[in-house]
């Protein structure tokens, strides 16, 4: 069964002085998201927005393979926003920013620095295992923001488990909403019906579902006027 960790650092995992949290799931799952995402994101230049980073480790793992792009990781919770901008000192990669407090509950949320500097739009938003462990009104601020600071080319990469025409694709998920649900009532496996109303709302579209290990998947998201 998938497991979920809400605050990095209290699940009995190594702690790095400067700050660096670990989380196992990104040792399992680093490797074929990245596998998705090249395909859309090598050779491009641009900025992306990790929405709900947690450790900070997936950026890192993207940034490394993406020179002429601009990652920009993003959370609400300090232990983890500090273990971002550790793991991002620790990288010494020029295409990192200092991470973003994001509300995705609010749905302005905007992609600028305090200082007001930032990206006007997007290439990507990247957002991994955090729409089922959260409110649905996060799922809605997500796709808020993608909708306006997406550009014409711009993607939403969507990662965890759902939901297809109300059904769980495996017993394990099944499982495992119910496990979520028990915690909060209003977190759970979402259905990808239902992200596709929310999507259609903002002029995005969705335009893949692919598979992914352990009964996870990928969905992307394009804008439904665009060509590219
Ligand atoms: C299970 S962790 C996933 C972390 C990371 N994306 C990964 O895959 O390893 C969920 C993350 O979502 C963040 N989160 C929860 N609610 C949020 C919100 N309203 N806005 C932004 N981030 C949120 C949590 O702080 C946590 O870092």
């Amino acid at each position: 069964m998938a497991e979920y960790v809400v605050e990095f650092g209290k699940d009995g995992r190594p702690v790095e002085p400067d700050g660096r949290l670990d989380a196992a799931a990104f040792h399992r799952n680093h490797a074929p998201i990245w596998a998705m995402l090249q395909k859309f994101l090598v050779g491009k230049a641009g900025d992306v927005v990790e929405a709900g980073s947690g450790t900070g480790q997936h950026v890192v793992h993207f940034a490394k393979h993406t020179p002429d792009v601009t990652w920009w990781p993003s959370d609400l919770n300090e232990r983890h926003l500090k273990s971002i901008e550790a793991w991002r000192a620790h990288a010494v990669l020029p295409n990192i920013r200092p991470p973003l407090r994001i509300d995705l509950t609010d749905p302005a949320w905007c992609p600028a620095m305090h200082d007001g500097g930032g990206p006007a739009e997007l290439l990507a938003v990247f957002c991994a295992n955090v729409i089922h462990i959260a409110p649905w009104r996060v799922a809605e601020g997500l796709f808020a923001g993608a909708g306006r600071y997406l550009r014409a080319d711009g993607r939403l990469f969507l990662y965890g488990p759902f939901k297809r025409e109300g059904k769980h694709t495996a017993m394990s998920n099944a499982v495992f909403d119910t496990s979520l649900r028990e915690q909060d009532v209003e977190w759970g496996v979402r259905d990808i019906a239902d992200l596709e109303k929310l999507a259609a709302g903002v002029g995005l579209a969705l335009i893949e579902a692919a598979e992914m290990p352990a009964n996870n998947m990928i969905l992307v998201f394009a804008r439904s006027d665009a060509s590219a």
